[in-house]
């Protein structure tokens, strides 16, 4: 039933978060694996869509598909079977043009992407969405699973930890609010932290936590913050004191719940959005990566063939040059097959059965080297062109050159 509250409920006993400062805010759910975050997460997420309200949700254990089942408007992008379109970087720009103008509210599931590749999509994304948002101003959040594996506290910034941080820095002004979610507080970047006006933190029992704890909250928070059970959380955010809550269990589907042997099949929820599916998938994929490695593999050894027929060519010259022209043809060949390497053979064997094919003279019995020598000049032409439509192809990819 689509709302119109101006605060979502995220406990039975009815305690609130206004939607603005969620969509538009900071915010970071925290605790030790299992302590409840991405059911809070989940609850926070159904709360804002029952208001219609836009996100987009970087799942990185696709888990969040569940919320599909009572919300048919999520379009979930990935690599799994149930996927509504096969997550690609080419097709980023058309999602998020959706997400902020029309609402539509997206799963990108990087589950199974390495975690370059993860990264170099949700670099896209939240570039995308920041310069998008200068011009669109709208209200709208995007919730990012495991942060600190995109935030380390430690380590260099790369491009994309430094576009998050610019987001919870100067996204607010903008209209765009960062949700991050990790079982790391003290491996998150503390300029992130520092930057949230509202955060749950659920269970921890480590030391290196409690650290972080105690900095944010407080040495009286920290101390207590083992005690809390699954689902129980310390709120704290800007506009109220901070207060122990339980947390409601979402309504959809857990997929994130520990599997058991008596579990039923996972049903498959599909996304309504018909008509943005089709356009999404009418976008194609890049060409398919060319590894580097094996490219280099082969022009090394297209090189050394070059070099074997250059040789050749060299020899049979010679051998031309020093037999009488009224040697016989038969002779020839047997004295070529003498001295033949199994490369050439094969290139030879090759060049004969393009020969075959080919109309020729009855002289194709016999051996003719000057006849030989061009075909093999031809050989070596062609692979000189292939080599060279193989680089022109990785530059292209490199550079993304359109022909
Ligand atoms: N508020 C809650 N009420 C009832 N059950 C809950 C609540 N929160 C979590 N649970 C239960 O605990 C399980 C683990 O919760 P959840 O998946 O949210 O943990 P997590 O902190 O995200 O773990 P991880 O770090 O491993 O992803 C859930 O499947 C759910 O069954
Ligand atoms: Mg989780």
């Amino acid at each position: 039933m689509p709302q119109n509250s101006t605060t979502i409920t995220i406990t039975e006993d009815g305690i609130t978060l206004p939607i603005t400062s969620i969509l538009t805010g900071r915010g970071f759910i925290t605790g030790k694996s299992g302590s409840g975050k991405s059911n809070t997460a989940s609850v926070v997420i159904e709360e804002l869509l029952k208001n219609r309200c836009p996100l987009l949700i970087i799942d990185t254990d696709g888990e969040y598909r569940g919320l599909k089942e009572q919300f048919k408007e999520l379009i979930h992008m990935g690599q799994q079977q149930e996927s509504d379109v096969e997550l690609t970087l080419d097709r980023v720009d058309l999602i998020t043009d959706h997400a902020l103008l029309e609402g539509a509210p997206v799963i990108l599931d990087v589950s199974t992407f390495e975690t370059d590749q993860a990264k170099s999509i949700i670099n896209e994304v939240v570039t995308l969405l920041f310069h998008k948002e200068k011009e669109h101003r709208k209200q709208f959040l995007i919730i990012i699973e495991e942060i600190h594996e995109f935030i380390p506290q430690q380590g260099g910034v790369d491009k994309l930890a430094q576009n998050i941080i610019r987001i919870a820095k100067r996204g607010r002004k903008r209209g765009l609010g960062i949700c991050g979610i990790s079982q790391r507080p003290s491996a998150v970047d503390k300029d992130f932290i520092t930057q949230c006006n509202w955060s749950v933190w659920h269970r921890f029992t480590w030391a290196t936590d409690f650290k972080a704890v105690s900095q944010t909250l407080g040495t009286n928070y920290a101390n207590e913050i083992s005690t809390l059970e699954t689902g129980e959380a310390f709120l704290a955010t800007d506009w109220e004191p901070t207060r122990r809550i339980l947390l409601k269990q979402k309504e959809t589907f857990d997929e994130g719940a520990t599997p058991h042997e008596a579990d039923p099949i996972r049903p498959n929820f599909k996304s309504d959005q018909n008509e943005l599916i089709e356009q999404l998938r009418s976008i194609e994929g890049p060409p398919p990566e060319l590894d580097p490695d094996t490219l280099r593999t082969e022009l090394t050894s297209k090189n050394s063939r070059i070099k074997d027929l250059e040789h050749r060519i060299l020899e049979l010259k010679a051998e031309l040059e020093s037999k009488p022209p009224s040697s016989s043809p038969n002779s020839s060949t047997s004295s070529l097959g003498k001295n033949d390497n199994n490369t050439l053979e094969g290139s030879m064997d090759s060049i004969r059965l393009n020969q075959k094919k080919q109309t020729i003279p009855d002289s194709s019995q016999e051996f003719n080297p000057i006849w030989e020598i061009g075909q093999l000049i031809l050989y070596v032409w062609r692979e000189f062109i292939h080599i060279f439509l193989l680089v022109l192809v990785k530059i292209k990819h490199i550079f993304k050159i359109k022909l």
